[in-house]
């Protein structure tokens, strides 16, 4: 099964499995990580904000025009943001190192 790494902002990191099929946000809830996402994935807020590893953003789809308006709301915008909804896990993807703007180490323990 692909992994997939969240990195707090003071550099934590938490390695956890990730599902094929399984949104970045279906699996950073399933083990506690901050990442809100308020809409439930409908591309009506930025609340699942997530950097994504430079070496593995060309391996995302395309960032659709709904998702980049959301894009421009969220805080701490940087050339390789996504929306964690947005992302689904393929194979591909193994190895995927995302780092989550509003996670400290009270939340990303590891
Ligand atoms: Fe709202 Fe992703 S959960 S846009």
């Amino acid at each position: 099964m692909p992994k997939l790494t969240f990195v707090g902002t003071d550099g934590s990191r938490l390695i956890v499995a990730a599902p094929v099929g399984d949104s970045v946000l279906e699996i950073a809830r399933r083990h506690g990580i901050d990442l809100e996402g308020a809409c439930e994935g409908s591309m009506a807020c930025s609340t699942c904000h997530v950097i994504v590893d430079p070496v593995f953003y060309d391996r995302l789809g395309e960032v659709s025009e709904d998702e980049a308006d959301m894009l421009d709301l969220a805080f701490g915008l940087t050339p390789t943001s996504r929306l964690g909804c947005q992302i689904v896990i393929t194979e591909a993807l193994d190895g995927l190192v995302l780092e989550v703007p509003t996670a400290t180490r009270n939340v990303l323990l590891g």
